[in-house]
């Protein structure tokens, strides 16, 4: 394990709302490692997916992203990253060809429209569909354009807000191909979900937070997966109480 920390939360508290939200919520997150955290509702997920893009500020302890505290280091940490917020933040008046190009823009890098299509190849959007405008998508479609942007953007990292609520099995485990594919390739992902089954499928290492506390990890072994039903049952029992 000599990879370097892509990510890494140091004794991490967050209050919102003057609540405290996260409490010192300590792990790392290696080059080309997938990483979920799991919890249930308003266990503060989509709060951790924040402090690390730096649009919330830690109370105690760090957040650290490629070796910088990400106070004070926002700018560079964002044009690393690629974030999927829960609901995909994309056009819903623009096709996917315009979608992509205009969020590139945005990005100064624009690219072009062969660059596009092998990136709508890659993550398997219909050809037909990529003329029409995202208001006639399903979500799992959606959430390809949105892929396909990170995959053009050539950002060594993911951050995943419940990738796969509202998709169905088999966009599911498209979905998790297509991030094992990029993790494959030295991206770094992660995503935080409530789906146990889904974070077994990709994650080699899932952290479990309950009520802003990060209560067990879970490493799968060297040729497997995590038991899913051990993760389940870790689960229920954290919430039970
Ligand atoms: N803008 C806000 N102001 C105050 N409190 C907030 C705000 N957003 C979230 N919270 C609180 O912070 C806690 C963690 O919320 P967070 O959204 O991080 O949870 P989550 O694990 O992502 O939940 P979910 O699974 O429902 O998305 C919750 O108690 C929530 O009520
Ligand atoms: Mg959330």
């Amino acid at each position: 394990m000599s990879q370097q920390q892509v990510l890494e939360a140091q004794s991490l508290t967050v209050q919102r709302g003057g609540r405290p939200v996260l409490h010192d919520v300590s792990f790392a997150v290696g080059e080309g490692e997938v990483f979920a955290l799991l919890g249930g509702n308003g266990a503060g997920k989509s709060t951790t997916l924040l402090t690390f893009l730096g649009l919330i500020e830690p109370h105690q302890g760090r957040a650290m992203a490629f070796g910088q505290d990400v106070q004070g280091n926002e700018d560079a940490i964002r044009r690393k990253a690629a974030y999927l917020p829960e609901t995909a933040s994309l056009y819903a008046h623009l096709n996917a060809w315009e979608n992509v190009s205009y969020f590139l823009e945005l990005a100064r890098s624009p690219r072009p429209r062969d660059e596009l299509s092998q990136a709508f190849d890659e993550v398997g959007l219909p050809a037909d569909a990529r003329d029409r405008r995202l208001e006639s998508y399903s979500k799992g479609m959606r959430q390809k354009v949105a892929i396909a942007l990170a995959l053009l953007r050539s950002v060594p990292l993911l951050l995943l807000d419940e990738p796969t609520s509202g998709l169905d099995p088999v966009a599911i485990d498209e979905f998790n191909a297509l991030i094992t594919a990029l993790a494959e390739r030295g991206s770094t992902v992660m995503m935080v979900t409530h789906d146990v089954y889904g974070a077994c499928q990709v994650a080699r290492r899932v952290g479990l937070l309950r009520r802003g506390e990060l209560v067990g990890t879970f490493e799968a072994p060297p040729e497997g997966m995590i038991d899913a039903d051990e993760l389940h049952r870790a689960f229920a029992r954290s919430h039970a109480s």
